[in-house]
């Protein structure tokens, strides 16, 4: 998209002790250099890591964020963690609505929006997952699911700053398939036009990243794809030399 600065995204999910934190310390020294003026870098690890994670980061362009918030500011919620907790571990970024919270903690998109408010209260930017299931796809059902994804998960008050967009079709994440080039050029016009109807010039740039099995051997043509403003990565984010290889596509 032009006037976009493209967003390379790592989520390490349920993965990385502290003996991964050598990872990030080689890819915040790996995202320094003129590349990192025109192409954000930002890894989500596990939130056991992620205050130590921000401090590998002060010298680096590479942002650290979450993988998930509570879309309440405090209070008993046993085992989450809120938007607050996230800023004040210096992480810029959340992760909401992955696929893998929609299934195991059935999360609806209702849920999901309500979370993109407290990060937003937080300060931090939203990275709002949406995707199809192969049923889905099958049936011919992509771009209504999308379009209902997109308007139940996003608040009002969304803006290019603080909202990204993450199209990770369910069946592409962790299968080594992916959508056909033309398929994601479709699915990512689609969501283009969706969020420029809803929220005008923002959403014209507005990221919308694309993920689900994306490597270092597919990433070129990947992003290259209109209107795909760069990577949400999952297995190919945990070591650094295949992180860093996706992001030195652009
Ligand atoms: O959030 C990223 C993820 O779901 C994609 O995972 O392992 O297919 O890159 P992976």
């Amino acid at each position: 998209t032009p006037d976009v600065r493209p967003l390379v995204a790592g989520n390490w999910k349920m993965n990385g002790t502290r003996d991964a934190l050598g990872e990030i310390k080689a890819m915040a020294e790996g995202v320094v250099g003129p590349l990192s003026d025109h192409v954000e870098a930002l890894i989500c690890p596990p939130s056991t890591l992620l205050y130590v994670a921000t401090a590998l980061c002060t010298d680096s362009p590479l942002m650290i964020g979450a993988q998930d918030c509570h879309q309440k500011v405090s209070g008993a919620h046993t085992g989450d963690i809120s938007a607050e907790m996230i800023a004040d571990c210096f992480g810029t970024h959340v992760i909401l609505g992955h696929s893998e919270r929609r299934t195991d903690h059935a999360e609806t998109d209702h849920v999901v929006r309500d979370k993109a408010a407290a990060a937003y209260q937080a300060d931090l930017t939203a990275i709002i997952c949406i995707g199809e299931t192969a049923g889905e796809r099958d049936s011919y059902q992509t771009l209504d699911v999308l379009k209902r994804q997109l308007d139940g998960s996003i608040p009002d008050g969304a803006h290019a700053e603080n909202t990204v967009i993450a199209y990770e079709p369910v069946w592409a994440i962790g299968s080594g398939l992916t959508p056909t080039n033309e398929d994601i050029a479709v699915a990512h016009a689609f969501m283009r036009s969706e969020l420029v109807r809803r929220f005008g010039d923002e959403g014209k740039t507005m990221r919308i990243l694309y993920g689900g099995s994306v490597k270092p051997g597919n990433a070129e043509v990947l992003m290259g794809i209109a209107n795909v403003d760069g990577a949400l990565i999952g297995g190919a984010s945990l070591k650094a030399a295949d992180f860093l290889a996706i992001y030195s596509v652009y």
